[in-house]
Formats: structure tokens, C-alpha cells, sequence
């Protein structure tokens, strides 16, 4: 199974490269912030109460993303693969998922880090923001906010997929087609490497 985590700070483009990245391998997209917005979008009680939390640009509690990520991944038994878009967010959440995969015989392939720097990022929430209707793209105080719950509460996680050898980064700055080469060519290096 491939298994990815596409990871990188809000605006880093993960959202882009996802879809074109489970077109070329046949992957199972899982994005957290998705299905948050389904729940919101459904006016279910969860996605009520996550709702106040994103509108602010905050996280959501941890057991709230798993068990969704829990439940997607046994309605998903026959896939070839999942990419992990904007999950894990925190160490506690990258060790469930961990445990989670674990329980498939499967475990994280690697983890693609997209790098781009803050004011690249603001610039681009700002400017979805003004098509998107996303809430928390709207003003630059919440963009500003999420960029910095991602520096503090995500970006450890980073360490975490170092420390398992199986952290990429890739410059998220450029022509969107070239950084999507980038990230495949070095997705077929680390599984050469697993093979
Ligand atoms: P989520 O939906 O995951 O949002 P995010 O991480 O803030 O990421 P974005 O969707 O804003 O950006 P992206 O990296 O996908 O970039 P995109 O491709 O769209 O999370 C939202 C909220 O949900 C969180 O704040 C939190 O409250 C909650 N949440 C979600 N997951 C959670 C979790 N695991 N734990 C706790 N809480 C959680 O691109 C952005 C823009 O840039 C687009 O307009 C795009 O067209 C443009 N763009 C993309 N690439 C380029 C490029 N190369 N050059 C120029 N522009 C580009």
C-alpha cells in the first residue's frame, strides 16, 4: 500500500497536489478539513462544535479528527492507499494514525513537507478567501492564526516522521505542475526504498 502524508502549513498547497496526486495513484484522499466542512455543511453536532474552533483558526480536540480518520479507514479496507491531507496535525494524532495503520498491516510510505514561507501563505489564504467563502480565510487575523497554531502545534510533527526516516520537503513555491513532478519523483524514491 502507498500511504502519504501530504503536510505543510495552511495555503501550502496541500489541498492542490492531493487531487492530482490520487488521480496518478489511485489513492483514497482523506482530508480532515473536508469532512469537518461535510459535518459543518450537514449541521451535524460535531460539525456545529468544530465549527467554532475553525472559524477562529484553532484545532479541533484530537479525538474528534481520529475517530473520523478511524472511521474512513475501515469504510476504505479495499483501497490502494490513502493520502493523509492536513492529519496528522499533532504528535498524538500522528501516533494514532500510527496505531490506527497498524491494525491493516499497513504503515505511513512517507511524508511530503511542502514548504513555503508565511507571507506566501497569507497571500494566497487572502485570495481563496475572496472566492472560496471559507470563514476562515476571510481576514487576515484568522490566516494569521492558523499560520501560527501550525508553527507551534503541527510543525513538531515534522520531527516525528524525521526521527521513522521517512520526512521529504519540497519547495511549495512555483508552477503547480513542477512541484507536483517534485513530489512524485521523490514518492517513487522512498518506495523504491521500502520495495
Ligand atoms: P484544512 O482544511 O486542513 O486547511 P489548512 O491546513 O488550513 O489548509 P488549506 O486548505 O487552507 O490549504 P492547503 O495547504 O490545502 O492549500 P490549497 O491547496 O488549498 O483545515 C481547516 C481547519 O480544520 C483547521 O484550521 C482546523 O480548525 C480544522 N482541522 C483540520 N484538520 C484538523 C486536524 N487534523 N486536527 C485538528 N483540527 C483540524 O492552496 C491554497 C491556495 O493557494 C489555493 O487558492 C490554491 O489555488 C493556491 N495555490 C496552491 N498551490 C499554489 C502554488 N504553487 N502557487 C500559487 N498558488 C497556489
Amino acid at each position: 500500500m502507498l500511504n502519504l502524508v501530504l503536510f505543510g502549513p495552511p495555503g501550502a498547497g496541500k489541498g492542490t497536489q492531493s487531487e492530482k496526486l490520487i488521480q496518478k495513484y489511485n489513492l483514497v484522499h482523506l482530508s480532515t478539513g473536508d469532512l469537518l466542512r461535510s459535518q459543518i455543511a450537514a449541521g451535524t453536532e460535531l460539525g456545529m462544535r468544530a465549527k467554532q474552533l475553525m472559524d477562529q483558526g484553532l484545532l479541533v480536540p484530537d479525538e474528534v479528527v481520529i475517530g473520523m480518520i478511524d472511521y474512513k479507514l475501515r469504510e476504505n479496507q479495499d483501497a490502494a492507499g490513502f493520502i493523509f491531507d492536513g492529519f496528522p496535525r499533532t504528535v498524538p494524532q500522528a501516533q494514532a494514525l500510527d496505531r490506527l495503520l497498524a491494525q491493516y498491516n499497513t504503515q505511513i510510505t512517507t511524508m511530503i513537507a511542502l514548504v513555503v514561507d508565511d507571507a506566501e501563505l497569507i497571500r494566497r489564504l487572502l485570495k481563496r478567501g475572496e472566492t472560496s467563502g471559507r470563514p476562515d480565510d476571510r481576514d487576515e487575523t484568522t490566516a494569521r492564526r492558523r499560520v501560527s497554531v501550525y508553527n507551534s502545534e503541527t510543525a513538531p510533527v515534522a520531527d516525528y516522521y524525521n526521527q521513522q526516516q521517512k520526512y521529504i520537503a519540497v519547495d511549495g513555491i512555483g508552477e503547480i505542475s513542477e512541484i507536483f513532478e517534485l513530489i512524485c519523483q521523490n514518492i517513487e524514491t522512498a518506495v523504491a526504498k521500502t520495495a
